[in-house]
């Protein structure tokens, strides 16, 4: 028994902090899509899939919109399912994130219906600051294919780890949230529980994931509909996670000083289609069958990406319900005082110190580019003002379409 006490210690002081937030920031219903930078008419050039992003105009404009608000008064964002995409172009999709930055001593909710899923489908609910990583990235949501669970995780620079013996749910697949080590899969945590991605998560009604940003760590929850607790559905003008229960990820400070690999956040919402993740060709086969592909044949852009075959893309939308930020002690929420250029210069905040920085982050497996005001990319890569690859990025041979290794930088 002797062992009992240190232990009890040991795992109690990897337990989330214990405070009441107040909300700051709410996104739902007709005003979902208020306070979203859109990424304007740029092809995806950091996690290099087969999508090219559009203006909220774009996005929303009739017949057939990828962003809107449907008959429940839920947010839908989706990728285009029903335009014939020819060889060589991209499907349209979108990426939004917030104008607004939350400091460290923030608590997320995120409550949807739907989530994206199918072959070549790569969604994500996440956080960044500025700079990647420097200000350090939270995938709360983000999984690929048809995998049946979701997966969480951070990624900073070199020093963050996952601490041994956390108090979570998931299993660790990484401990090293280094963006500079293992091709930058950062320290993840697979979902335990079912029914948290896919075809499960949205025959249960969906679910809703609560994270706490804070001093003492990061820490996730994920419920799925019948079990979310009152305290998180109910919770309007405050929400108090001491009563929330085991986390499903949980990286405490002890290993991972939060105020130091992390900047405020702000929370972006994409899809996109293969790339870095889902489009890996023994990942993507795998997971969806057909021929495997390699450096010079992406299957899953052949299958899945072009022409008029939608079947792997009828299930490629969120249904978001709402998403709440709260803050603990009224913290201040920073927002971006000027977007000129690939400058991102933040306010002072209350709680957090002033930050400050250029928004040009490098484009990585896991980051996003921040786009500039008028709608021009600070990540351009060729294809950042829209302008379509030529003809000469691509061969076709043996009677199948065959991408040239030179071509990924065009596409
Ligand atoms: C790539 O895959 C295609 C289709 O299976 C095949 O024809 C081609 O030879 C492969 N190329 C390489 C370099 O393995
Ligand atoms: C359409 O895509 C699905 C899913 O990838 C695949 O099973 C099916 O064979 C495709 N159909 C055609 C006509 O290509
Ligand atoms: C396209 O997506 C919508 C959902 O946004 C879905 O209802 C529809 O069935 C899809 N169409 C096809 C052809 O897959
Ligand atoms: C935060 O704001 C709420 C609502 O305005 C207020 O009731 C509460 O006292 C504030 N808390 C702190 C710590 O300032
Ligand atoms: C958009 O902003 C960029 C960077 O500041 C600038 O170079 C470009 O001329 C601007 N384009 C328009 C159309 O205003």
């Amino acid at each position: 028994m002797s062992l009992a006490v240190p232990l009890a210690y040991a795992l109690f002081s990897s337990a989330p902090a214990l405070a009441a937030y107040n909300l700051a920031q709410e996104y739902s219903g007709s005003k979902f899509f208020d306070g979203w930078d859109w990424q304007d008419h740029v092809y995806d050039d950091t996690t290099h899939g087969h999508v090219f992003y559009l203006s909220e105009d774009k996005a929303m404009a009739k017949p057939n919109p990828i962003a809107y608000l449907n008959d429940a008064g839920n947010a839908i964002i989706k990728i285009d399912n029903t335009t014939s995409v020819d060889y060589n172009n991209k499907r349209n999709s979108v990426r939004i994130a917030t104008h607004d930055y939350f400091p460290v001593g923030s608590l997320f909710v995120f409550d949807a219906v739907h989530l994206p899923y199918g072959c070549a489908v790569w969604p994500g609910f996440w956080t960044k600051g500025p700079n990647w990583p420097q200000d350090g990235e939270i995938d709360i949501m983000e999984q690929v294919n048809l995998a049946p669970a979701n997966q969480m995780t951070l990624h900073t620079e070199a020093g963050c780890t996952q601490a041994s013996g956390v108090q979570q749910l998931g299993k660790t697949v990484g401990t090293d949230c280094s963006a500079g080590v293992n091709s930058a899969t950062g320290c993840s945590v697979a979902e335990a529980q079912a029914n948290s991605f896919g075809a499960g998560f949205a025959e249960n009604g969906g679910g809703v994931w609560a994270t706490q940003f804070d001093a003492t760590g990061v820490f996730i929850w994920f419920w799925s509909r019948k079990d979310v607790p009152a305290s998180v559905s109910s919770a309007t003008n405050s929400i108090d996670p001491s009563t929330f229960g085991t986390p499903s990820a949980a990286w405490p400070a002890s290993s991972c000083d939060v105020g130091q690999f992390f900047n405020p956040q702000q929370l972006v919402l994409d899809i996109t289609l293969c790339g870095d993740w889902a489009g890996q060709p023994n990942l993507y086969q795998s997971s969806c069958g057909g021929e495997l592909g390699n450096t010079t044949v992406d299957m899953c852009y052949l299958y899945d990406v072009i022409n008029l075959n939608q079947t792997a893309l009828a299930n490629a939308w969120f249904e978001i319900s709402y998403i709440k930020v709260f803050t603990q002690n009224n913290a201040s929420i920073e927002v971006p005082v000027s977007t000129s250029g690939s400058s991102v210069v933040l306010s002072a905040a209350a709680n957090t110190g002033a930050a400050s920085g250029t928004g040009s982050g490098a484009p990585t497996a896991s980051s996003t580019s921040t786009s500039s005001g008028n709608g021009t990319s600070s990540n351009t890569g060729s294809g950042g003002n829209g302008a379509l690859p030529s003809a000469s990025a691509y061969v076709a041979a043996l009677g199948a379409a065959v991408l040239a290794v030179s071509s990924w930088a065009l596409l």
